[in-house]
């Protein structure tokens, strides 16, 4: 089957600016790239008018929870993968903290099973580092690996141990798999859920340091130094985390770096007051100047690519205020626009420099065949009109969740249409 993508404005590197270009795709691969004055045969293909639009790579989130298996009422791979395509993502990795948590070969092949029976975007499951997430003994990482696992992971809760996530390092170099670590050191955190800053102050809350994210960015760099291993850090949200890893990466330790749209565009000071959950996540949202550190090490490759951490939750849940409510946000469909209008449209960024962290970065750190507009790239293709203005509805989103603090804001740079493997799997309605 092949596609024709008409009339698409693709972005050029050397140029630095869009181009109008037609784009065909054939047996999940991309064909054919030719200029926009060309006329192209389209008999006995399919076409899809892109006039004006965007067209890029689809972009790749490599931190995502579907809570599939166990969770369902918050999210399934089904709904899960609908909300990432309608937030322009082709790939996305998912996270091990499922019920149960993902760290038997047999769950790992649950994953793949549903999602290639029911998802509609393609989908990496990492496993679990240690067995149930409890940080007491490490998972069969050989088995997991075999199974189909990408990474090794205990996200939503740090390995407290150094010595277990040394062993897991070290395992994981054997096997040439990465850690992909969520940095947290659990006796500096103790029950807070803001972090401390003006917001905690102001309110009278015991507040999150940033130590705790830090200490451990310093352990893993120094184990992965050690090691060789290639070390991940999930979202990033401190300066003192930047700084570190600035610091690992000069001097040649393998390690790369995330950071969430969140923690680039809201600071502990935006959360409005002590009602709405909305506002919980972890790690928490940091100070102005954490923002700003977080902003340059994006900026200046320290940080290498953009994640959401869709973290989905039921209303009930998020009801209970954030004391109680448990920590996360969904990402997937407000990702793009909420950073193409902060930090493109102002001028801040290119575009290209945004797809760039979104689509060819995640491939490289990752080692994904995808996330490049290019003849023989597999056809994994995001369409985004990026002219009109559009109010954030979180009871229109495609995932089962709707716990997100941008409802209501307007934003531009909307997905319209996502192709995967060559084939149209989502438009806006
Ligand atoms: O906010 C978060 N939510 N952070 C995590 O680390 C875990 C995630 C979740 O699973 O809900
Ligand atoms: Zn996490």
């Amino acid at each position: 089957m092949s596609v024709w993508i008409l009339n698409g404005l693709v972005w050029n590197e050397e140029a630095g600016t869009l181009v109008k270009q037609h784009v065909r795709t054939e047996g999940g691969n991309i064909a054919e790239i030719v200029d926009g004055s060309q006329q192209p045969d389209t008999a006995g293909s399919e076409v899809i008018d892109a006039a004006g639009k965007l067209v890029s790579a689809g972009f790749i989130d490599m931190h995502v929870h579907l809570r599939d298996p166990g969770f369902e009422y918050k999210e399934d791979i089904a709904t899960g993968t609908r909300s990432a395509a309608a937030g322009g993502f082709t790939t996305i990795a998912c996270m091990p903290n499922t019920r149960p948590v993902t760290d038997t070969a047999e769950t790992v092949k649950y994953i793949l099973d549903k999602a290639a029976n029911e998802g509609i975007v393609r989908v990496l499951p990492y496993a679990a580092i240690t067995k149930n997430e409890l940080g007491r003994e490490l998972t069969d990482f050989a088995a997991l690996k075999e199974a189909g696992a990408i990474g090794f992971t205990d996200d939503g809760v740090g390995v407290q141990n150094a010595q277990m996530m040394k062993n897991a390092m070290a395992l994981a170099k054997s096997l040439d798999m990465p850690v992909i670590a969520h940095c947290e050191d659990d006796s500096l955190v103790e029950g807070a859920w803001a972090s401390e800053g003006n917001f905690a102050k102001k309110h009278g809350l015991k507040g999150i340091p940033n130590e705790s994210e830090a200490i451990h960015v310093g352990r893993d760099a120094l184990l992965a130094e050690a090691t060789g291993v290639h070390y991940h850090v999930c979202h990033v949200s401190t300066e003192q985390s930047v700084r570190l890893i600035r610091l690992a990466k000069s001097i040649g330790v393998s390690i790369t770096a995330e950071v969430c749209p969140h923690h680039l565009v809201l600071s502990d000071e935006d959360i409005p007051g002590l009602d709405d959950a909305n506002w919980k996540m972890n790690p928490p949202l940091r100070t102005p100047r954490d923002v700003q550190a977080v902003i340059e090490g994006l900026e200046d490759g320290t940080i290498d690519i953009v994640v959401t951490d869709h973290a989905p939750h039921s209303a009930e849940e998020k009801a209970r205020g954030p004391q109680l409510a448990p920590f996360g946000i969904v990402g997937f469909e407000t990702a793009f626009p909420l950073l193409y209008t902060k930090f493109v449209r102002t001028g801040q960024w290119t575009l290209g420099f945004l797809l760039k962290r979104m689509t060819s970065d995640p491939a490289r750190v990752f080692n994904l065949p995808t996330g490049r507009l290019e003849v023989g790239a597999p056809a994994d293709l995001t369409i985004v009109d990026l002219e009109n203005e559009r109010e954030v509805r979180p009871e229109t989103f495609a995932s089962k969740s709707n716990n997100t603090p941008f409802g209501g804001w307007k934003l531009y740079g909307w997905p319209t249409a996502t192709v995967v493997n060559g084939k149209l799997v989502w438009t806006k309605a």
